[in-house]
């Protein structure tokens, strides 16, 4: 088969190069090329000639009339929460991406997943263009995953792999890694956009055609970014993301997008010698190391639908050399920058010749505003010293005033710290329960409840 043409076009200005380049020479931007396939120009005429003669009137129907799938068609992953995740279940015929860093635990998840699968009597694929036979033979005697219909194909061709999903009978397939395939008919290699774009519609045409579910891998960058094929989370149903320590420590799958269910469940899980389990209980597990020294806050935050209470450290030390050294881990770094600024301007706090560093404990990444408040009692507490009584939670957005604002479902985050044995919220102002400490302005609280050396 002839190979494609190919061109660089600028994501931003839309320019057309032969080449790569880092900075689109046309407006200036960097990074923004990305390599597209260039139609034959005869594809090109034929195409329009075709549609303006073949276009015909669409067959609308009444909403009413049209049948939903079943939720019958829905497949166990054999976790709780994950089957939550993903709206109760595999959904057959959708297409879902499982995006997360090297080694964070997805082909472990997926044999574990391929094994509930089939044991449950569903025919079942597991294609890896990573490993070989043996490698995930190994890996699935150690999970204990064994069936005669778990089937396992070494490939990194999209053609092949499309063509199987199309014309064989299975219910599930895994795709291991979307990174490592290519199509024949494109020149680029493999990860690029063109080859990840082109292999992930070839694939999610065969499932849709067939009514396999698929569950594809993808790789992210250490900025969290799918390598190469952002552009792939708009055409899958369902966009799995899978963070947190690589070594130890939580880690969680959530949907960032689902077509089939809502994106506000989550999923906990640990690795162990016998690979992922879900925490069932993870708020007692991520305090139950903790040592109340100064610049720990207990936090009562919501993921997704669910309260949790985290540890929340921060660390303040005088800087050594000019400018000062601003780290988060687990906490927007931007956030953190203008909650310090805030502390400064509206406390008595000087920040300006200190390194600062915070830690989520646990490997959770925070993307609740009501760590605000927990963030701003850890800083001043580790730079003044000071404790907070231990049995006090902290939840509360912070605005640049220096204001408390009040934050979503602050009575589940109530419940939780009751049910672990907290007997305090430092929590804005307007929730109205016995058990809430209200604060008005950070300034207050400091001044009120951080006062134990
Ligand atoms: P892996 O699933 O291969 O990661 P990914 O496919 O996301 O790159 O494995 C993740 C890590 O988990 C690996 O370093 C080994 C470890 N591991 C365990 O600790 N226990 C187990 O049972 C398995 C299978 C892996
Ligand atoms: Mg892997």
């Amino acid at each position: 088969m002839a190979k494609q043409k190919t061109r660089y076009v600028c994501q931003n200005c839309g320019a057309s190069h032969a080449k790569w380049a880092g900075r689109c020479e046309n407006c200036g931007e960097w990074n923004t090329l990305m390599e597209q396939v260039v139609p034959a120009e005869s594809e090109i005429k034929g195409a329009l000639a075709r549609g303006a003669v073949s276009g015909k009137k669409l067959n609308a129907v009444s909403i009413d009339t049209i049948e939903t799938a079943d939720t019958e068609s829905r497949l166990s992953t054999s976790f709780l929460d994950f089957d939550s995740v993903l709206g109760g279940g595999i959904l057959l015929g959708s297409v879902n991406l499982l995006a997360g860093q090297p080694g964070i635990g997805k082909s472990t998840i997926l044999m574990q997943v391929c094994a509930a699968v089939s044991n449950s009597g569903h025919k079942v694929l597991y294609v890896s263009g990573e490993e070989s036979a043996s490698q995930v033979k190994m890996r699935a005697v150690r999970l204990g995953a064994s069936s005669g219909q778990l089937h396992f194909a070494s490939s990194t061709s999209g053609n092949d792999i499309a063509k199987t999903i199309e014309e064989s009978d299975y219910e599930l397939v895994i795709i291991d890694s979307i990174q490592t395939l290519s199509l024949a008919e494109i020149s680029s290699a493999p990860g690029t956009v063109s080859q990840v774009s082109s292999c992930g519609n070839l694939i999610i045409r065969a499932a849709k055609a067939s009514n396999t579910a698929v569950i594809i891998v993808g790789h992210v960058t250490k900025d969290g970014t799918l390598a190469g094929p952002k552009i792939l989370e708009h055409l899958v149903d369902v966009v799995l993301n899978f963070e947190g320590d690589r070594y130890g420590g939580f880690k969680t799958i959530r949907a960032v997008k689902n077509r089939f269910g809502s994106t506000t469940e989550m999923a906990i899980f640990e690795m162990a010698d016998k690979g992922l389990s879900e925490v069932k209980n993870p708020s007692e597990a991520l305090l139950s190391e903790r040592q109340n020294t100064d610049g720990s806050i207990i936090m009562a935050t919501i993921e997704g639908a669910r309260p949790l209470l985290v540890e929340i450290q921060a660390l303040v030390n005088p800087t050594n050399f000019g400018y000062p050294k601003r780290t988060a881990s687990g906490f927007d770094l931007n956030r953190l920058n203008l909650l310090v600024a805030v502390l400064e301007k509206r406390t008595k706090l000087k920040l300006q010749d200190k390194d600062i560093f915070i830690n989520v404990v646990g490997g959770l990444r925070l993307n609740d505003s009501a760590a605000d408040l927990a963030v701003c009692m850890a800083i001043a507490s580790a730079a003044a010293g000071r404790k907070l009584d231990d049995k006090i939670v902290v939840f509360g957005e912070i605005g640049l005033g220096g204001e408390i604002r009040s934050v979503i479902a602050p009575d589940r985050r109530i419940a939780e710290a009751k049910k672990l044995g907290f007997k305090n919220a430092i929590a804005p102002a307007t929730i109205k329960d016995k058990f809430v400490l209200p604060v008005k302005d950070i300034r207050a609280a400091l001044v009120k409840y951080m006062n134990n050396k």
